[in-house]
């Protein structure tokens, strides 16, 4: 079967890591990535052992990127003529605007979660709610955090049912390199509920949902507290079965030093991920307890790669690749080597 043509559209911390996940798909090809300005992330890729084609958005930006020697394949419309769809990684609110242009051209796209839901037909997780992006032109990732922990809500809701969650969300204020934010030194408390559990139920509309949301001064990884009432009751035991289970959970011990976001990272840079990526969440497994019949736990959010897989999980979706959303998640999850 031919490879699907996927671009990518901004190539910054998350651009970047969409075009390294669809590299990855032995069913998808990169056409090439692009970009408005020759930024740190750009000039990187061009001095990387193997560099993606790099396209700007139109000709007058050539000059910028070819005074830094970085070659140009093409514009936005060259890639957009070949591409079967787009992943569109720019700024939130950018991406609207983009979308204009995929509309003229008759291109499919999924945008990231800083963008408003009216940007997409569909408002899309890979596990939970795969068969409604199915053949969608438009979808919109949940954002990090909310793609992270639905991941858990959605693996107990599988089995025994979810009727209620409570999400204390303990936000890292910026990326690692950010200085857009200053340097900061508190923790800001939003009003509840957090946007995060109403996104929840959007994707999850039987599960009634609510939440904190707390800025901290940190960039490694969202730690999030989740309150799950189950519709049966489930043990401790067969709750970490579960999470143990599953491709996109890692199950970690506080014991064995796995006690922070920035372990986390540690860890992850250690066994060598490009980047120091993962695409996992992370779950504190001495913070899983029951309170009354309900489900208690930690979870850790590696906010830059968390939102790959279900990206990947949409192309799937709205072209048709697989209509089965247990096949979709398998071949992601393989290619990106998460069994
Ligand atoms: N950073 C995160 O942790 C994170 C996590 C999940 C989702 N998101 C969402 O992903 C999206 C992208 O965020 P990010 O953090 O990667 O942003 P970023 O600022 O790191 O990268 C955006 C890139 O887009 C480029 N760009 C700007 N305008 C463009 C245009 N018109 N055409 C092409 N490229 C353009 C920029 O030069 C930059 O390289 C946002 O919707 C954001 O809310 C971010």
């Amino acid at each position: 079967m031919a490879k699907v043509k996927v671009a990518v559209v901004g190539y910054g911390v998350i651009g970047q890591r969409l075009a390294d996940g669809v590299e990855k798909q032995e069913d998808m090809k990169l056409l090439g990535i692009v970009d408005v300005a020759p930024t740190l992330s750009i000039r990187a890729l061009y001095d990387s052992d193997s560099p993606y084609d790099v396209y700007v958005v139109n000709d007058s930006m050539r000059g910028a990127f070819e005074a830094e020697g970085i070659p140009i394949k093409g514009n936005l419309n060259d890639i957009l003529s070949e591409a079967d769809i787009v992943l569109d990684a720019t700024p939130a609110g950018v991406g609207a605007k983009n979308k204009e242009l995929y509309l003229k051209a008759k291109k499919k796209a999924i945008f990231q979660g800083g963008e408003k839901d009216e940007v997409a037909d569909v408002f899309f997780h890979g596990y939970a709610n795969y068969e409604k992006g199915i053949g969608a032109d438009y979808l919109k990732l949940t954002s990090c955090n909310t793609t992270g922990f639905i991941r858990a809500v959605d693996c107990i809701d599988k089995e025994v049912g979810v009727e209620r969650v409570v999400v204390t969300i303990i936000r890292r204020s910026a990326d690692p390199g950010d200085i857009h934010r200053g340097v900061v030194d508190l923790a800001l408390v939003e009003k509840v509920p957090n946007h995060q559990a109403v996104d929840l139920m959007k994707i999850m509309p039987h599960i009634d949902a609510t939440g904190a949301l707390v800025h901290v001064p940190t960039t490694h990884g969202h730690i999030i507290t989740l309150l799950v009432t189950p519709k049966k009751k489930i043990s401790v035991d067969d709750a970490l079965k579960l999470f143990e289970a599953h491709p996109r959970i890692k199950v970690v011990e506080i014991e064995k030093g796995f006690n922070s976001n920035a372990a986390l990272f540690r860890y992850a840079r250690d066994r060598g991920s490009k980047r120091a990526d993962m695409y996992e969440i992370a779950l504190f497994k001495e913070t899983l307890v029951l309170s009354g019949n309900n489900l208690f736990f930690t979870i850790s959010v590696p906010q830059e790669a968390v939102v790959t897989p279900e990206t990947i999980d949409g192309i799937r979706a709205s072209l048709k690749l697989q209509t089965n959303w247990k096949e979709a998640v398998s071949l992601t999850n393989k290619y990106l080597k998460m069994e």
